[in-house]
């Protein structure tokens, strides 16, 4: 291998392991005679279609993965299998990313982890008043009132509907005294484990602020626990020289979040044709902040196609994966409108 075909910045400076890493992807050993085209989405997993892309082609990969919280899409993996995967799609990034680019990944914590271990907390709930309804008292209702459901009998005694079905079951009708008890599982240090081992550095994080998951509350009924609403952004750098432009974005932009660690921004409205769309604002500013027109972006996990579009609109390339079907039809549709404005645009150059 001729030195001319290394990539132009001086690898001797890298750790000997990575040195390696990159004399292997700049040999003509590693080459497919046919790469994955940009601007098209491709059916399969990830795993597969990963080295399916040309060396060193992609100026940013984003994207948000299964985040194991019980999702459709992820019902195929249990919690070690997740991890697997990740591993080995991050693994898998390293020889595509062109040397100077950036692998951001968007992903939130369990916090719903079923942990069978974890000790049962015993709740000391000194603002809540027991209540003065015994098991007796619900029995002598029910043989009054046979038919009445347990909202009826609350009503008639004047207590709640789970004291009711505490009563009378002994358990709390939102799950509880049976069901595992669930933890927190912090993501952030096993990818940035995986990005490490790949080959990347960890080169900034930044937080998502969207609107709070209301639903989740239920938890706050009887805990510390804060209702859902941030996300992370997880960058990581592949060595190599990296261009710093500040004309990318207006100087109102490098104040509002270009340079600001806290990006806010609301969640999909409606996640009626797919469980777990990001906006397009998320794509759009890793897009416009980290690379150029004409870069190629791509999106292993593309769901419905957002950094399709975001990429369509910043004037970039894009190549996207996604595993199932009805997804790839998806974001093929989403994604058409922008494909004739741009060839239109074309036309008119
Ligand atoms: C969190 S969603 C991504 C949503 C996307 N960012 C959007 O805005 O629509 C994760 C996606 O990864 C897909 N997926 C799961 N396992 C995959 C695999 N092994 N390879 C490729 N895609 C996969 C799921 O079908 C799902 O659409």
């Amino acid at each position: 291998m001729s030195e001319q075909s290394l990539p132009d910045f001086k690898i001797e400076r890298l750790p000997k392991g990575l040195q390696d890493t990159f004399r292997l992807l700049y040999s003509d050993g590693n080459k497919w005679t046919k790469y994955l085209s940009p601007d098209e989405i491709y059916q399969g997993d990830a795993r597969e279609l990963l080295p399916q892309i040309e060396p060193n082609s992609i100026a940013l990969s984003v994207w948000s993965p299964p985040y194991f919280v019980g999702k459709d899409y992820e019902a195929y993996l249990t919690f070690d299998a997740w991890q697997v995967l990740l591993e080995q799609v991050i693994g898998l990034h390293f020889p595509l990313i062109k040397p100077g680019g950036f692998l951001v990944v968007n992903i939130a914590d369990i916090l719903c982890f079923k942990d069978t271990d974890m000790p049962r907390i015993q709740a000391d709930a000194v603002n809540k008043k027991r209540s003065h309804v015994t098991r007796e008292d619900v029995h002598r209702a029910l043989t009054e009132h046979p038919n009445y459901n347990r909202y009826q009998l609350a009503k008639l005694l004047g207590c709640s509907e789970q004291t009711i079905d505490r009563r009378l079951h002994g358990n709390n009708i939102r799950g509880g005294k049976h069901e595992p008890q669930t933890r927190v599982k912090i993501v952030g240090g096993l990818v940035e484990e995986w990005a490490l081992k790949a080959g990347f550095y960890p080169y900034d994080r930044r937080v998502w602020v969207k609107d709070a998951a209301w639903e989740n509350s239920r938890w706050a009924s009887l805990s510390y626990r804060a209702i859902d609403e941030f996300e992370y952004l997880y960058f990581f750098w592949k060595p190599g020289i990296t261009k710093f432009d500040r004309g990318r974005l207006s100087s109102d932009e490098w104040k509002d979040w270009g340079s600001r660690a806290v990006w806010r921004f609301p969640s999909v409205r409606a996640n009626d044709d797919h469980e777990a769309k990001f906006p397009l604002e998320l794509p759009s500013r890793t897009i416009r902040l980290l690379t150029e027109p004409g870069d190629v972006v791509l999106d292993c996990f593309m769901g419905s196609g957002t950094t399709a579009l975001a990429a369509i609109q910043e004037d970039r390339r894009y190549i996207g994966i996604e595993l199932e079907k009805k997804y790839v039809q998806l974001a093929r549709s989403r994604i058409s409108p922008g494909i004739q404005i741009r060839l239109i645009r074309d036309s008119e150059e």
